[in-house]
C-alpha cells in the first residue's frame, strides 16, 4: 500500500510527480504529499484526502524544482490527516523522505532518538526513519547515502523509501525490502515509482530494484549497492506497457473499463500458448518444471482475496483433470499455522500485484521447506515472479480499479490451461476431452462478450436492488468459488453486506436470513449440480426470498420460479466461471455507482496490500 513518486533531472518536477501519483492512487488514497527543492529552500506540501486535494492545496505555492519526491498513502500508523501524511522532514529541516511499508522496530528507535532531544510531529513510523538517518548521518559525518545504509540495517519491518536532502539538489536516494520500487532511466533524467505506471510516459527501461538494495542517484548517475555494500550491476529492462492501458479511455470508471476489457484480456493471455485446431498448449514459464506438477503429491495454493477464489476454482479443476490433492490457503493463515510442507509439494502463489505480503512471505515459508513454487501474476516484474521457481504471467494489462475483475479471468485462464497441459502430460484426461476443452477455451472470449451485452439488463436489475442491506450468493460445484466472488465484489465497493455460499450450506444458517427483504443471487447454470440449484432455488422463493439466477442461455426451469434472470451463453461447466462471474461483475459495478459510491477506491481498500 502506498505509492511513491520520485524525479530528478532536468524538468519540473511537480507536474511528473503528481501526474505519478494520480497513476499510483490505486495504492492508497487517505492522503498526499510532495517534497521539492528551489532556491535553498525544502518545501514540502500535504494534505489529506486524494492526490486532487493535495494539487488544489499546492497550486498557490512555490512550486519550482528539477526534484522532489511524492507519496499517496494508505495509513498503518496514525490516522489519514496532513500531519501524518508524507513526506517527513527530519529535525535538522534537511532531510525528506516518502516511505511505503511498515517499520516494525520504530518504537525501540523512537525512544533512543527521544532521549537524544529529537521530537516527532506526527504518529508514523517513517518520521522516526528518517530522524534515525539524521542521527547517524550528523554523528558520524559520513555521506548520506551512507548514512541511509547504515540506518537500513538497523530497522526490521518493510520498506520502499526515497530520501531527498536540501544539501544536496543533485541527489536522491532509494531503497527497498519488502515494499516494490523500480527505477526509470531517461536521458538525463531519472524516476522513481512503486511500480512502472507513473514512469512510461518517459522512458520505457526501468530497474526492478532487488530487496535490500540501494539507489543512489548523484550528479546523474546511478549507483546501486546493497546493503552490505556492495555494488551491483543495474540490470536494466523494457517495459511494454501502453499509456493507454493505463487510462479510462472514455469509461467513466476504471473498473467499468476493466471488466469490458475482458473478451481482449482473456484472449491475450491465451494468446501464443493456445491453438485448439492443432491441439497446442504451451506456458513457456512452467515448461521446464511441469514435470514436478506432475510428480508432486499434493498443490498448495496460496493466494488471498479475489486471487484466492481463483484458486478455489483452480481446485476444483486440478483435482478433476490432473487427480492432484489440491490445497487452498490464505496465505496469511498459512505463514502462521507451521503449515506441513515438502519437497514433494508444489505451490502455485496467485495474485494480481505480485506484491502482497502475505503471500509472499507464505511463498518464502513454503521455499524454506523445499517446496517449488510457481507463480501466477499480473504485474510484470513485481516481487513474487522474482522469488518464484516457475511461473505465468496472466498478461491481462494493468488492472487500476480497486475490486479485481480482469484479473481474475485471467488467472483462471492461466491455471485453467497449466491444468490442462499437466492432464495431458499425466494422462489423466483423454485426448477427446482434452481437445474439446481447448476449442471449449478458445470461445471464452466471444462468450464474455455476450455476456457483456447483457449490460443495460443487469443496470436495470441493479436499480431495483441498489437499497439493500444484504445480500447472498449461492452456487455450487465450480460456481461456488463465483458466489464468493460475487458477494467480494458487491461488498467491497457499493458496501452492502454480501455473503457467498455453497448452495447447499444455505440450510445450515443462512436460511434463517432469508425472507422478503433478502436478495438472492443463484449462479445456476445448466451443470451437474443443476437439479440441486433448482430445489436451492424453490427453498428460497417457498420463503419469499428474491432471486436474482444467472442461468444457461435458454433455461425454462428456473425461468419459471426465479424473479429474475440473466441468461449466459452455454460452456463446459469447468469453464462456467470465466462467463458466470461477468454479470455479478455488472451488478456490483451498477449498484455501487448507483449508491454513489467510489467504484474505483472503495473507502480502507487498496490494490496492492504490502503490509500484513
Ligand atoms: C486486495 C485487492 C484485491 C486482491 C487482493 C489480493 O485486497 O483489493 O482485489 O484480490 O488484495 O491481491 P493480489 O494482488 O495478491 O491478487
Amino acid at each position: 500500500m502506498c505509492g511513491i513518486v520520485g524525479y530528478i533531472g532536468k524538468k519540473e518536477a511537480y507536474p511528473i510527480i503528481v501526474k505519478g501519483l494520480q497513476r499510483l492512487e490505486y495504492r492508497g488514497y487517505d492522503s498526499a504529499g510532495v517534497a521539492l527543492l528551489n532556491d535553498n529552500k525544502l518545501n514540502v506540501y500535504k494534505k489529506k484526502g486524494k492526490v486532487a486535494d493535495l494539487h488544489d492545496f499546492a497550486k498557490e505555492h512555490d512550486l519550482k524544482s528539477t526534484i522532489g519526491i511524492g507519496h499517496t498513502r494508505w495509513a498503518t500508523h496514525g490516522e489519514p490527516n496532513d500531519v501524518n501524511a508524507h513526506p517527513h522532514v527530519s529535525n535538522g529541516g534537511k532531510l525528506a523522505m516518502i516511505h511505503n511499508g511498515i517499520i516494525e522496530n520504530y518504537a525501540s528507535i523512537k525512544t533512543d532518538l527521544t532521549s537524544k532531544g529529537y521530537t516527532f510531529q506526527s504518529e508514523t513510523d517513517s518520521e522516526v526513519f528518517i530522524n534515525f538517518v539524521e542521527d547517524i548521518y550528523l554523528n558520524t559525518k559520513v555521506p548520506l547515502a551512507e548514512a541511509v545504509r547504515l540506518a537500513l540495517n538497523k530497522v526490521v519491518g518493510a520498506y520502499a523509501i526515497a530520501i531527498m536532502s536540501l544539501e544536496d539538489p543533485n541527489l536522491l536516494i532509494a531503497a527497498r525490502k519488502g515494499s516494490p520500487l523500480v527505477v526509470g532511466l531517461g536521458k538525463d533524467e531519472f524516476f522513481l515509482a512503486s511500480d512502472a505506471t507513473p514512469i512510461i510516459e518517459y522512458t520505457n527501461e526501468v530497474v526492478y530494484l532487488d530487496d535490500q538494495e540501494i539507489a543512489i542517484i548523484k550528479d546523474g548517475g546511478l549507483t546501486i549497492k546493497n546493503i552490505e555494500d556492495v555494488e551491483m550491476k543495474p540490470y536494466v529492462q523494457t517495459v511494454d506497457i501502453e499509456l493507454e492501458a493505463i487510462e479510462k479511455g472514455g469509461y467513466d470508471h476504471f473498473m467499468i473499463k476493466e471488466i469490458f476489457e475482458q473478451p481482449k484480456s482473456v484472449a491475450d493471455c491465451l494468446r501464443g500458448r493456445l491453438n485448439a485446431k492443432n491441439g497446442h498448449l504451451h506456458l513457456g514459464g512452467i515448461h521446464d518444471y511441469a514435470n514436478k506438477i506432475v510428480n508432486a503429491d499434493r498443490i498448495v495454493i496460496l493466494a488471498c482475496g479475489t486471487s484466492w477464489h481463483a484458486g478455489l476454482v483452480a481446485e476444483y479443476i486440478f483435482e478433476e483433470f490432473c487427480r492432484i490433492s489440491v490445497e487452498v490457503e490464505y496465505a496469511s493463515e498459512f505463514r502462521y499455522r507451521n503449515p506441513i510442507i515438502g519437497e514433494n509439494d508444489v505451490v502455485i502463489a496467485i495474485s494480481q500485484s505480485g506484491e502482497t505480503a502475505d503471500t509472499l512471505a507464505a511463498i518464502d515459508l513454503a521455499k524454506s521447506k523445499g517446496a517449488t513454487i510457481f507463480g501466477v501474476c499480473n504485474v510484470v516484474g513485481s516481487s513474487i515472479p522474482r522469488v518464484t521457481h516457475a511461473g505465468s504471467y496472466t498478461h491481462a494489462g494493468p488492472e487500476i480499479g480497486v475490486a479485481s475483475t480482469k484479473a481474475f479471468t485471467a488467472q483462471i485462464s492461466v491455471l485453467t490451461m497449466m491444468a490442462l497441459m499437466i492432464a495431458q502430460k499425466k494422462g489423466t484426461l483423454s485426448e477427446s476431452a482434452y481437445r474439446s476443452l481447448l476449442v471449449e477455451l478458445e470461445t471464452i472470449p466471444e462468450k464474455i462478450a455476450k455476456c457483456l451485452d447483457l449490460n443495460p439488463q443487469i443496470e436495470i436489475i441493479s436499480a431495483k436492488f441498489k437499497d439493500a442491506a444484504n445480500f447472498l450468493y449461492l452456487g455450487r460445484g465450480y460456481n461456488f468459488p463465483v458466489a464468493l466472488e460475487g458477494a467480494l465484489k458487491l461488498k467491497e465497493i457499493s458496501y452492502i453486506h454480501a455473503e457467498g455460499y455453497p448452495a447447499a450450506e444455505m440450510k445450515h444458517g443462512p436460511i434463517a436470513l432469508i425472507d422478503e427483504n433478502m436478495p438472492v443471487v443463484f449462479i445456476g447454470t445448466k451443470d451437474s449440480s443443476y437439479e440441486k440449484i433448482v430445489s436451492n432455488i424453490q427453498e428460497v422463493k417457498a420463503r419469499k426470498g428474491e432471486v436474482i439466477a444467472i442461468v444457461t442461455e435458454g433455461d425454462t426451469d428456473i425461468a419459471e420460479i426465479a424473479d429474475h434472470i440473466i441468461e449466459v451463453p452455454h460452456t463446459h461447466e469447468a469453464l462456467m466461471p470465466l462467463v458466470s462471474v461477468i454479470p455479478l461483475q455488472l451488478l456490483s459495478y451498477h449498484i455501487a455507482v448507483m449508491r454513489g459510491c467510489n467504484v474505483d477506491q472503495p473507502r480502507n481498500l487498496a490494490k496492492s496490500v504490502t503490509v500484513e
